[in-house]
């Protein structure tokens, strides 16, 4: 095996090519990149910092007392977009050496002189709705087009029920929040979403009183283990088939230091990519394997890939380990995803349906209907890639069927500007024949700037 590579090489690039869109802005270049076929599929990394927790750890940190240091923050441009709505909200935000240092506000934000730009990240936006909810004074939160596509009504429902006015644009961004004095509420989310349990944990937290979030599927715990760490009581607990987490505001968020974990949603697409090559030895280690996180190692253990997981440790409640993973001889098998499955896996769904058509009994994916409001649709937009690269996939309203034994070609690929969409059809390339081209490559950088450095790295040709 060779030496392990931490993120942030600037190594090889593959072929790149620019082109100047026109329906968009003047200077906006949607990048093309070329993937050509791989051999295989070796070697060792150590990935940049979980998007989901870097959010969390960055926005706390920013609310919080004190000054927190961060190491391995996420590098996307995600929690870029995070830190910056925080750093107009009166938080410091410094990078030193790789530390990411934030001193926070105390519990105050200031007003924010211009709309907070939360970017491509709905994260951001909802999380942050609810930070800003029991805040004095109000505060617009704009986001780019795709952003401004997605749901809102979600976030403003239970916020209105505690007693702050989002006004949202034919229920989307931008939305407008008058802040102030909120009361606690139970609420139990009708649409599985960490987004929004922690949108309302972070305005109960800031409430007099208990407020309860209640939820059918265990959604990412991350926010509940996070606001521990920052010195919060939280209580979970299980009430009649629902999970429930519980928070008595008001509270103070103190200081904290922490490595962040990880990405194993960055981490997914190059174990997808292994599991798709008998004789692949691929090792990832300080990889975040909070349960709620680390279902795809259940599925493609369930495929058929070996899959060991050495060195367990915690850091801040977080479970952190080195997993081996390589692929049998005999090639994958069949799953079906459905269930809490789909809701705890869903952003790995879109690289698990790419790598299907290559298992020898197909995957099924359903109870997946919000794939349709991330960053892109993501079913219509998988299906219409698996199609261009000649497979056969039969779309539901909820998910797909893709059966396995096909053969794909390159194509020109559709992200759509969606960050998972071009990095898992990247995946998909390696075992067509032919190149591939990514259209909106540029766009894995909302979560994984180094995805196309590392996969080269690691796709022996
Ligand atoms: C996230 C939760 C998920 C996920 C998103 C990140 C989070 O969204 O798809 O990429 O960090 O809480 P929902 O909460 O809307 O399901």
């Amino acid at each position: 095996m060779r030496g392990t590579r931490a993120f942030g090489y600037t190594g090889k690039y593959g072929f790149i090519r620019y082109r100047v869109s026109l329906g968009a802005a003047l200077h906006t270049a949607l990048e093309e990149r070329v993937i050509r076929p791989a051999r295989n599929i070796v070697g060792s990394l150590r990935l940049p910092g979980d998007k989901s927790i870097s959010h969390r750890y960055g926005m706390l940190a920013a609310f919080a007392r004190g000054t927190s240091r961060f190491t391995n923050f996420s590098t996307g441009a995600d929690c870029a977009s995070t830190l910056a709505c925080m750093s107009a909200l009166g938080a410091r935000v410094e990078h030193k050496d790789g530390v990411i240092e934030v001193t926070g506000v105390g519990g105050q934000a200031q007003p924010a002189a211009t709309p907070l730009d939360c970017g491509n990240s709905g994260s951001t936006m909802r999380m942050l709705s609810g930070l800003l909810a029991a805040q004095q004074g109000q505060f617009t939160l704009i986001g780019d087009e795709s952003l401004s596509r997605r749901p809102m009504e979600r976030i403003r429902k239970p916020l209105a029920q505690m007693g702050a006015s989002l006004a949202l644009t034919e229920g989307h961004a931008p939305l407008t929040i008058t802040g102030g004095e909120l009361s606690a509420i139970d609420y139990t989310v009708p649409v599985p979403s960490a987004q929004v349990k922690t949108c309302i944990l972070l305005a109960g937290l800031q409430t007099d009183g208990v407020t309860t979030v209640r939820e059918s599927i265990r959604t990412r715990d991350h926010s509940e283990l996070a606001l521990r760490a920052f010195g919060a009581r939280v209580e979970r607990g299980l009430e009649n088939g629902l999970h429930t987490v519980s928070i008595q505001g008001p509270q103070r968020l103190e200081a904290i230091e922490a490595a962040v974990p990880g990405d194993i949603s960055s981490a997914a697409f190059f174990l997808c990519a292994a599991a798709l090559f008998p004789g692949s030895q691929l090792l990832l280690d300080s990889l975040g394997l909070n349960p709620t996180r680390a279902t795809l190692l259940d599925v493609l253990t369930a495929l058929g890939a070996q899959i060991s997981v050495l060195n367990l440790e915690e850091r801040n409640a977080e479970l952190v380990g080195t997993v081996q993973i390589s692929s049998p001889a005999e090639g994958l098998g069949s799953t079906t995803v459905s269930g809490a499955l789909a809701a705890q896996l869903i952003d790995e769904l879109p690289v698990l349906a790419a790598i299907a058509p290559y298992t020898s009994g197909g995957i099924r994916i359903r109870d997946a209907k919000e794939l349709r409001v991330k960053e892109s649709d993501r079913i219509a937009l998988t299906v219409q890639n698996l199609r261009a690269m000649g497979a056969e996939v039969t779309e539901h309203e909820d998910g797909m069927d893709v059966p396995g034994g096909q053969r794909l070609h390159g194509a020109s690929i559709d992200s759509g500007g969606d960050h998972r969409i071009a990095m898992a059809f990247s995946v998909a390339a390696l075992r067509a024949e032919g190149d591939t081209v990514i259209r909106g490559s540029e766009s894995a950088a909302i979560s994984f700037p180094e995805f196309f450095d590392l996969l080269d790295f690691i796709a022996e040709r």
